[in-house]
């Protein structure tokens, strides 16, 4: 590949934008030497207006997402993509959320442009864990944890019954639910399925990987220590 299509393929803009970029002398290497269109690309030497470039295909980032922001692209409300640089929306590969996490819960969201990455994480064999925290309407009954564990719970309009979860009680209103899949709505249909009603969701964790420090809205990049630390 060519470097041109490189740099328009990371969102800077399209190839004519970018050929003005290299026209305008704008794109030079580490030691300032003006790069050509037809250059190789050395992705790391590379600079624009004297910056480094963001990250080659291949990225995996962490976002806090905040309530009240969708996962789809298309939502004409606010939308995580809003939370990152204009250009990571343009760039090919797509930036893709891994899985979805409904307008209203908050926590833990991954994104990534590696299609094989993504399909590990989501598909059903992994069976990598999901932790969320979920503060309920109505006290908790005492036997969700029996049944959730169960294997038997079958969702509304479902033929097959839920993996077993794990329900850990923080408070009257308080639970802690780990899962092994990611059906659509599936805490807060599990709690419907009880007689209860999520009053606010929060994913926590997916795998070994937790928001550490993050606050809501925020996000970072991953390295390749905590992409294996998602799996173990
Ligand atoms: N379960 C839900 O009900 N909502 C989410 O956003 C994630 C899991």
């Amino acid at each position: 590949m060519k470097l041109l299509k490189h740099i328009a393929n990371l969102g800077y803009g399209s190839r004519k934008d970018v050929q003005w970029l290299f026209r305008e002398g704008r794109i030079t290497d580490a030691d300032g030497e003006v790069l050509y269109a037809d250059d190789p690309v050395l992705h790391d030497s590379v600079r624009l207006d004297g910056a480094p470039l963001d990250p080659p295909p291949g990225m995996l980032l962490l976002l806090n997402k905040p309530t009240g922001v969708t996962c789809s692209s298309k939502d004409t409300g606010r939308i995580v993509y809003d939370l990152f640089p204009p250009r990571y929306s343009l760039r090919s590969p797509v930036l893709s959320t891994v899985g979805r996490l409904d307008r209203e819960t908050s926590g833990l969201l991954l994104l990534t442009d590696d299609g094989q990455l993504l399909h590990r994480i989501i598909s059903p064999k992994s069976k990598l864990p999901k932790v969320y925290l979920a503060q309920l309407a109505e006290d908790l009954r005492g036997d969700e944890a029996a049944l959730f564990a169960s294997g038997r719970l079958l969702l509304e309009g479902e033929k097959t019954p839920l993996l077993p979860a794990e329900l850990d009680v923080v408070d009257a209103r308080t639970a802690r639910l780990t899962l092994h899949e990611g059906r659509y709505h599936q805490v807060r249909r599990m709690f419907a399925a009880v007689g209860n009603h999520v009053a606010a969701l929060h994913r926590e964790r997916i795998g070994g990987l937790t928001l550490g420090a993050l606050a809501q809205g925020e996000w970072r990049m991953l390295g390749d220590a905590e992409r294996t630390a998602l799996f173990v």
